[in-house]
């Protein structure tokens, strides 16, 4: 941590916040005692979400124009003004500072969705759910141990594991699972979690090694009983440990890692002002919220004193994870873990040297209990420089030039474990413009018993033991602004051309561009066999060959969701059926497949948000992109996986008129045109 650059994320009380800020400590108690004197807090109240509301971008774009934006930096805040503010007009008005809580009495089951306003000391509103319609507020940390405690009371469970030989409850674990909603009457009307069983024999042992297969308890978590229990089939419980922390597992640490130090003896090249960051002419500000996790905003580069937005807010809003076994204690496996746990809440504390290695800077979040209490928890949001590598070389065969330079990125990154999983959400800005998302998946597999050879859904990973295939797949909502509000998209395909007239020889290849018009037009899916890309443009600003400045999203490969269409799931993760969605902004559309998940029987979301077919062609556009693997889990996955990565780019696309990097100097006085080794010289 290099104090000289980085200055204290919390303002002294006499600076407001800006309004993109995350929620503060005392903001959530102030929202609390507002939501409490206006009567709506009980003894059996909980808070299932409890975060910052957002100002509609219009206001916030207002404000940042205005002189004072509150940051105390006086400087515009990527709106792609840039002119001095006062010409604006004046100071954009503060907007009000709003939290949003999702209340429910864990007696009743009642359920609300309220904002306040701390700025005006008021609840602004306060819709009931109906959760036949609306679907259920999300999980709460008490769940998990009521689930458990609920499970080990029943005399069903309690005989279904003794027949199994397991007669000690106090070794089985628990697992409150997010129940989807199939439409069967008697679990409709019942806030309710699904469990599996796992064993945990000595304290320190891997539950997940030793599922107890073929019993689920259906538990309802207002009436706190199981409601029903499949025991359908007996497998024997995997036997083999996979506690990978006893050497007796993992066999003797290696020998001959010598260390790597990664050192910055001037500091990092960045600096963060409160949540303010900014880096080799990016700028962009930091939130975090418990649903979301991190979340992005304003993000803006400096072209040449001139500073361009790029996007307005990018985060990842939705994640779910279907698995594939159909088995009847099974088939419901899909955890959207975003609007159903809580992907932010389950943030990690960070660790230098641990889990980021260099000069970081680390920002604190802090996310509500159970009880609205906040609960910060420290080195959440890790920020740091790399090297990565050549960003450009060449050896002129003519002239005799040898450059090269070197290309580095700017991380922001945070750690989530949610369950069995854990994933890292990374954030990558590089020195030529280019963005990327990357999602480090690891933890443990979800196991299950494996009933033998042949068994088509899932994977073998230890005498008995199975691992059903899965899918992964993250929603990132990127609303999009290159060079301001009026933006479209199009679609590029790169191929060939049939032999004929004007391409005689055959050898002609071509681009196809497909203008999209409307909302019903954004549901794309990938083509890789075609290059297919989807480039954002400006429809107001051309770069100096009268082309629309733009950025372009390169997408990866994978399949959208594999469950048959007419499926529950398929009906509730409409937005993980196309690889991209294209939506006009609208402040109230922020979930993908809703903003109340949990039970939600499907039709939330994305099929809302493009039910008006709006105009999206020099619109405010907000692409929804869908990316993550088909994971039929390896051996080698077991029994912690190695990390897997997915994810996704945005290159400027004539957003430059040029390598925007020649400026870059050389890495050091013997990089240096005339110091360097013959030409050919080595470069790594
Ligand atoms: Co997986």
């Amino acid at each position: 941590m290099t104090d000289a650059v980085i200055l204290p994320a919390e303002a002294p009380a006499s600076l407001s916040a800006h309004p993109l800020d995350p929620a503060g400590p005392e903001e959530f108690l102030a929202g609390r005692r507002i939501l409490a004197e206006a009567g709506l807090l009980t003894e059996t109240t909980r808070f299932a979400y409890y975060g910052l509301e957002e100002p509609p971008k219009d206001d916030v774009l207002a404000y940042s124009a205005g002189p004072a934006d509150g940051t105390g930096t006086g400087v515009p805040d990527g709106t792609g003004t840039g002119a001095p503010v006062s010409a604006n007009g004046g100071p954009g008005s503060r907007p009000d500072r709003r939290l949003r809580a999702f209340l429910i009495d864990v007696v009743t089951g009642e359920s609300s969705d309220v904002v306040v306003s701390l700025t005006r000391h008021e609840v602004i509103t306060n819709r009931a759910l109906d959760p036949l319609t609306d679907g259920r507020v999300p999980i709460l940390d008490q769940d998990f141990a009521l689930a458990e405690e609920i499970v080990h009371a029943d005399p069903g469970w309690c005989a279904a594991m003794a027949r199994r030989g397991l007669t000690d409850v106090g070794v089985i674990r628990a697992c409150p699972l997010t129940a989807g909603s199939y439409g069967i009457a008697d679990e409709q009307p019942r806030r309710m979690v699904r469990v599996l069983a796992f064993v945990q024999a000595r304290e320190h042992d891997l539950a997940w090694a030793h599922p107890v297969d073929g019993v689920a308890a259906y538990v309802d978590l207002i009436e706190r009983r199981v409601f029903k229990l499949i025991d359908e089939l007996d497998l024997p419980v995997p036997r083999e440990s996979g506690d990978y922390d006893d050497p007796a597992v993992r066999g003797p640490l290696r020998t001959g890692l010598r260390p790597i130090e990664i050192t910055q003896p001037d500091g990092p090249s960045f600096t963060l002002d409160g949540h303010w960051l900014q880096w080799q002419g990016w700028s962009l500000r930091i939130g975090f919220d418990a649903r979301e996790g991190l979340t992005l905003h304003q993000i803006s580069l400096d072209d040449q004193g001139r500073r361009r937005p790029v996007i307005y807010r990018a985060s990842i809003p939705e994640m779910v994870v279907p698995y594939g076994d159909p088995a009847p204690t099974r088939y419901w496996q899909n955890y959207f873990d975003s609007g159903e746990y809580l992907v932010g809440k389950w943030a990690n504390s960070l660790e230098r040297g641990c889990d980021c290695l260099g000069e970081i800077a680390y920002l604190d979040v802090t996310v509500a209990d159970d009880n609205g209490q906040p609960r910060t928890i420290s080195n959440a949001v890790c920020i740091h420089e790399e090297d990565f590598g050549i960003l450009w070389k060449h050896t002129d065969i003519f002239n005799g030039s040898a450059q090269s330079r070197r290309q580095r990125r700017l991380v922001i990154s945070f750690f989530s474990t949610v369950g069995n999983y854990d994933y890292g959400f990374y954030w990558y800005f590089y020195l030529d413009g280019t963005i990327e998302c990357e999602v480090k998946l690891t933890g443990v597999l979800f196991t299950s018993a494996y009933p033998g050879d042949g068994f088509a859904h899932a994977t073998q990973i230890a005498p008995g033991l199975g691992a059903p295939g899965h899918q992964h797949l993250f929603s990132a909502r990127l609303d999009m602004m290159i060079d301001g509000r009026a933006n479209a998209v199009e679609e590029v395909d790169t191929h060939g051309l049939p032999a004929g007239p004007g391409n005689p020889h055959g050898n002609a290849l071509a681009q196809t561009v497909t203008r999209l018009h409307r909302e019903s037009q954004g549901g794309r899916r990938v083509a890789p066999d075609r290059g297919r890309v989807w480039r954002v443009i400006s429809t107001e600003h051309a770069n100096r060959f009268g082309q629309p400045v733009g950025f372009t999203l390169y997408p990866e490969a994978a399949p959208t969701l594999l469950a048959a269409p007419g499926s529950s799931l398929y009906r509730r993760a409409v937005f993980a059926t196309n690889h991209l969605w294209v939506t006009r902004y609208d402040p109230a559309h922020r979930y993908p497949a809703g903003d109340f998940v949990n039970q939600h029987p499907g039709g939330a979301g994305i099929p809302r948000f493009i039910a008006g077919d709006r105009d999206i062609d020099g619109a405010d556009v907000v692409l929804w992109h869908t990316f993550g693997p088909a994971h039929f889990p390896r051996p080698e996955d077991w029994p912690v996986m190695p990390v897997s990565r997915c994810g996704f780019t945005l290159k400027p696309t004539g957003f430059f008129d040029r390598n925007p990097t020649l400026g870059v100097p050389p890495a050091g006085p013997h990089c240096e045109p005339g110091e360097r080794a013959a030409a050919g010289g080595s470069d790594q």
